[in-house]
């Protein structure tokens, strides 16, 4: 039966490119689901857009000396281009910036308004004097006085997701500055939770949100369960949509207000390029309404926007909110200030034509009920041993062996054997058992049943052995080939969803349409033929293609260099030491010596054994320089020595004194030596 289903995914904020942990959370599961729907005859409006307002993009845009809105063009135009590279198939990626964004969330502003719905009130905030600025949100960071994290934002606790006034951080800290803020009077206009209440626990928690998943439905039932407060829905800044209602000026709508509006603005100007209305989308009972996110937003979508649209009045609320949790990359969190993710335009140029791979990698290892760690050992393995070995392992051999023996026509089958039977059986039960893990939101184990199809292939196949009988038995040859190609004609229906890609290239394989044909997935389990004998299919492609160990090292490599790279940018100096008199200073003999000599120390990985010459004699100095330079790159060399320092032993080996050292900011050591070549022994003072 058709249903009409307004499926969002979380807005992302336009200041950085997609990452693997969206991808996995929100984007991808909302790609399948979204394809999933089509596939099976529903009136879908698949929306998301870029999330423009909020604090981060302004700090970004400070630090970098831009404008806010250059630092929106620059990444509203990478995530939209890199998630149509990717294959997510938004009925419209919009941004919050675009005129009918403004004008919407303004107009709905402005009817909460009107019904009173909001409170008005003149409150101390935060200030920093410094930086002439209230501080909210982000801007300001603090102990959370839930769980006692010292690194909470303003808004938000992301150790234990709490969702935060400002005022309620314990020693708060300008983000801007640094100083300790002020309390300044301002008026806000704050939403009562409080009064939705009563709502929101009949709604989620006595209605028949229960079948939500538990992570969602926990979450949601414990803040209700500690009571809702009311909630500033405007900000003091002068980046977002102007307050529309007198004594608005110069505040903004706080960003969480106008960003889950995108959805219906985004509607709206898709409903209005396709010459569709937009209303039913949202306003019509039947309409299903899903949002797909990321757990740090479920109190937004499951609380103040239900709330929000529950105020408005003539809107229908979600039917569900799929939350994943997080996925974390080799062992540490995703973080995009520290540059530990795998970036999804990274991916697209290292990896092109290889959108599924990480399509199927991410489901098969989804974050659906707890955190889940992707590992580039894992996507190798997923690659080789599951899509390479199994799926297309299954599609080469049916598509080469028809070609061989009946020059690409699909052979007449004869009589079928029990197996034969019964494998045909299972072919017709799995959209219903597709279906039903994708209904439940459980997208990895839908892709595990997906592949599960391809391993009765390959198992029929190698059961069955087309490839002896052929000598002997040429009905049941074809009997056998017969089956093999159904299996692979309902593949490429069921693959669609999961790995777009190959689908396509599949169907193009089997010479079927690749347009989404009306039934074809119901067809799978009504017609008890998918591809007629008679039918001519086309050459054989390569679906997939193992990926050697070299490429997953270069990977691993690159996420090396970044945690590197990170550290060095984020060691702090060390403090002044104690002051020293000059006297002190006088008792240093430090020289020019000239390196003659170098030799590792037997059985170190760090040490070299160095003769230098000090101008005074030639002495040796054990130094622990061998990780940065070979023996061979230091002879010759003219370094800043220590000589008078007491002299002890390392293995074994006396060390008269010390070479100057010092570092760069990826670890290598390099010498403190004079720009130009000068006596030895000549004193340094
Ligand atoms: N930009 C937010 C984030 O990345 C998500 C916004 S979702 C919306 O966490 F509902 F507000 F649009
Ligand atoms: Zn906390």
């Amino acid at each position: 039966m058709s249903k009409r289903y307004t499926i969002t995914a979380a807005l992302p904020y336009t200041n950085g490119p997609i990452h693997i942990g969206h991808l996995a959370g929100v984007y991808v599961p909302a790609d399948i689901y979204a394809r999933y729907k089509r596939l099976t005859g529903n009136d879908v409006a698949f929306i998301c857009g870029s999330d423009e307002h909020g604090v981060p993009i302004t700090i970004k845009a400070k630090k970098e000396g831009v404008t806010p809105q250059d630092i929106v063009d620059k990444y509203h135009a990478i995530i939209k281009t890199s998630f149509e590279d990717f294959g997510i198939t938004f009925d419209n990626y919009s941004r919050t910036s675009a005129k009918i964004h403004h004008d919407t969330a303004s107009e709905f502003f402005k009817t909460l308004y009107d019904k009173h719905e909001f409170v008005e009130e003149v409150t101390e905030q935060l200030y920093d004097e410094e930086a002439n600025q209230f501080l909210a949100d982000r801007f300001v960071t603090g102990t959370c006085p839930k769980c006692g994290n010292e690194e909470a934002y303003g808004d938000q606790c992301e150790n234990c997701g709490s969702s935060l006034n400002a005022t309620e951080l314990i020693n708060p800290k300008s983000a801007i500055t640094g100083n300790v803020p002020t309390l300044k009077e301002t008026k806000h206009w704050f939403l009562p939770l409080n009064k939705h209440e009563n709502f929101l626990r009949e709604w989620i928690l006595k209605g028949h949100k229960k079948d939500w998943k538990p992570n969602v439905y926990g979450q949601v039932k414990s803040w209700i369960d500690d009571g809702l407060r009311p909630r500033a829905v405007t900000r003091d800044l002068d980046w977002g949509i102007p307050v529309p209602v007198p004594g608005g000026e110069g505040k903004v709508l706080y960003v969480w207000f106008d960003a889950p509006i995108g959805y219906i603005s985004a509607t709206k100007e898709w409903a209005a390029r396709e010459g569709k209305d937009w209303e039913p989308y949202w306003k019509d009972e039947n309409t299903k309404l899903v949002h797909f996110i990321g757990k740090d937003n479920i109190v937004f979508h499951c609380i103040i926007f239900p709330a929000m649209l529950k105020a408005e009045g003539s809107y229908i609320l979600p039917d569900n909110v799929p939350a994943n949790e997080f996925l974390n990359l080799e062992g540490n969190k995703l973080s995009t200030s520290k540059n530990w993710a795998v970036w999804l335009p990274d991916y697209l140029k290292d990896f092109p034509n290889q959108q599924d791979v990480l399509r199927y990698a991410l489901t098969a290892n989804a974050p659906e009920s707890k955190d889940n760690d992707f590992t580039w050992k894992d996507f190798q393995a997923r690659n080789n041993n599951e899509l390479v070995a199994i799926f297309g392992n299954f599609i080469n051999r049916v598509v080469v062996l028809t070609n061989k023996y009946y020059d690409g026509i699909v052979p007449e089958a004869s009589e079928f054997s029990e197996v034969d039977k019964e494998t045909l059986a299972t072919v017709k039960a799995y959209p219903s058992v597709i279906e039903s893990s994708i209904e439940r939101y459980r997208f990895r184990e839908a892709s595990q049943e997906l592949m599960n199809l391809a391993r009765l292939g390959n198992k029929y196949l190698a059961d069955e052995e087309p490839w002896k009988l052929v000598k002997t038995d040429e009905a049941r040859t074809k009997t056998i080939m017969y089956v093999a190609l159904q299996i692979a004609s309902a593949l490429a229906t069921l693959s669609e969803p999961f790995l777009p890609f190959t689908s396509e290239k599949l169907k193009r394989i089997l010479s079927v349409s690749s347009s989404a044909v009306e039934n074809q997935w119901a067809d799978i389990s009504t017609k008890d033929v998918l591809l007629p004998s008679g039918h001519h299919i086309g050459k054989g492609e390569l679906l997939f293609s193992k990926i050697e160990d070299k490429t997953i090292q270069e990977q691993l490599d690159k996420l090396e260099a970044s945690k590197k790279a990170n550290e060095a940018a984020n060691k702090t100096l060390e403090p002044q030491k104690d002051t020293i008199t000059f006297e002190d200073f006088t008792k240093l003999d430090i020289r020019v010596g000239t390196i003659l000599e170098a030799e590792k120390m037997p059985k170190t990985k760090k040490l070299l054994v160095l003769k230098v010459d000090t101008g005074i004699d030639t002495r040796t100095i054990v130094s622990g320089i061998a990780e940065s330079f070979t023996p061979e790159e230091v002879v010759g060399k003219q370094v800043t020595v220590l000589v008078n320092l007491a002299p002890r032993k390392l293995r074994g080996v006396e060390s008269e004194g010390m070479i100057l050292m010092t570092e760069t900011p990826d670890g290598k050591l390099v010498f403190v030596n004079p720009d130009t070549t000068v006596n030895s022994g000549l004193q340094i003072s």
